[in-house]
């Protein structure tokens, strides 16, 4: 066949209105997607879905303190299904606000030591819908590189001036906030927006710092406690920091982490706290246009918040402590693994391929590691993140985390 006949492989290879019909656009489009999912191959970035095979020692879910499972909070979940129906129903401001969602509001504020919270349906509304409701133009969002994908698109979808700053630059932070106001006076807003423990390494932000850098120059600062609530001694990073009552900072949270269940939350402090909690109602579009969290989620949450006590995050600590031994004490992992701050370790690959290789191995001998690759990583290395969780058995954990260590070595070449 000549390139003259050979059909098109990209939208943009069909002559404007020619072949006009159904099975054009669709053999068009059929065409542009095989080409991405050939470039993604070349790459090593072709991802699965497969569940995990039963049995399998569970080193990649945000499951932290292994609550999904646990008997009590399916029993809560039944119950809520009962009493308020499997689904919300509406949204929200129509009839989706089921009496578990005030309830659960109010045990996540007192959780956290803040005065209010809305939940949303999941962290990634919660992330977009605080964004979107900062303001549009003539607000600034100033972004850590390492931002997870729900503050990126949330910032994206705000409308507002957005500046990403090198991952951990306080400096950076503190320049843009002051050309910032330079430019657009002292009252202009500004919110800095960080992860309590970031996704992909692992390390944390300082957040006392950052919070006292925003207060001098009039800003908000959004933290994302991900990965901190109900993960850290206290619960909450941002508890911990003694920063509750900080009416400038805004917290976002999910559910669907260490607490096991699904969902996402905002939590709020200080006097204004009443406040943002109507602004948000009002103006975040994934509360108001989104159905309300399902109450057998929302009922195992509140479970799930009675469960996550100290002694069951200091035993995710213990066993984080462990891991970080067995890695940093291993002549494979010693020079690749990142302290991570709490329950997440990221071992650097020398390759995409290595990176892939090994998952796989690792997948068919029973070990479930995340495997993290351009271009979801930010810095465009590639790593295998390894979560611990408060359930996992110590000699189990220590065998497994020597697995991933041989393996490595044999597959990462
Ligand atoms: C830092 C961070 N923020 C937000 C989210 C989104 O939360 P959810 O899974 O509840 O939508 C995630 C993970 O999924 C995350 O890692």
């Amino acid at each position: 066949m000549s390139t003259a006949e050979a059909p098109p492989t990209t939208c943009q290879d069909m002559p404007e209105g020619a072949g006009a019909g159904p099975r054009d656009a669709a053999d068009a489009w059929q065409g542009w997607v095989g080409s991405r999912a050939r470039v993604r191959r070349a790459r090593d970035g072709e991802r699965t879905d497969r569940p995990l095979p039963p049995g399998s020692v569970d080193l990649a879910s945000n499951d932290y303190l292994g609550l999904s499972r646990d008997p009590s909070m399916a029993r809560a979940a039944a119950r809520a299904a009962r009493t308020h129906g499997t689904g919300a129903g509406a949204s929200r401001v129509v009839t989706g606000t089921h009496p578990v969602l005030p309830a659960l509001e109010q045990d996540l504020a007192r959780y956290a030591g803040r005065r209010e919270a809305l939940v949303f349906s999941s962290g990634y509304a919660a992330n977009q819908g605080l964004l979107g409701a900062l303001g549009g133009s003539g607000t600034l969002l100033v972004l850590d590189a390492h931002a997870h994908a729900s503050l990126i698109d949330g910032a994206r979808l705000s409308r507002a001036e957005v500046r990403t700053t090198a991952h951990g630059d306080l400096a950076e932070v503190e320049v843009a906030l002051r050309e910032h106001r330079r430019r657009n006076g002292v009252r202009a807003r500004a919110a800095v927006v960080v992860e309590s423990v970031y996704s992909v390494l692992g390390d944390t932000a300082p957040l006392t710092e950052t919070a006292r850098l925003c207060a001098e120059h009039g800003a908000l600062l959004v933290v994302d406690e991900a990965h901190t609530l109900a993960a850290v001694p206290g619960g909450s990073a941002v508890r911990a920091e003694g920063l509750s009552d900080a009416g400038h900072v805004l917290v976002t949270a999910t559910l669907s982490k260490a607490l096991g269940a699904q969902g996402g939350a905002v939590l709020l402090g200080g006097e204004g706290a009443g406040a943002w909690r109507d602004h948000l109602l009002n103006t975040a579009r994934t509360f108001l246009f989104d159905t309300a969290l399902a109450p057998p989620a929302a009922g195992a949450a509140r479970r799930a918040l009675a469960l996550a006590d100290e002694r069951r995050i200091g035993r995710l600590i213990a066993n984080a402590e462990v891991a970080h031994r067995v890695l940093a004490g291993h002549p494979v992992t010693a020079d690749r693994v990142e302290r991570g701050a709490g329950a997440v370790h990221s071992v650097r690959m020398r390759s995409p391929g290595g990176a892939v290789r090994s998952a796989e191995v690792l997948r068919a001998r029973g070990i479930a590691v995340g495997c993290f690759r351009p271009p979801s990583v930010p810095d465009g290395i590639a790593r295998l993140r390894i979560t611990i969780h408060a359930d996992h058995d110590r000699r189990r954990l220590t065998r497994a985390l020597e697995t991933v260590a041989e393996t490595i070595n044999r597959e990462d070449t």
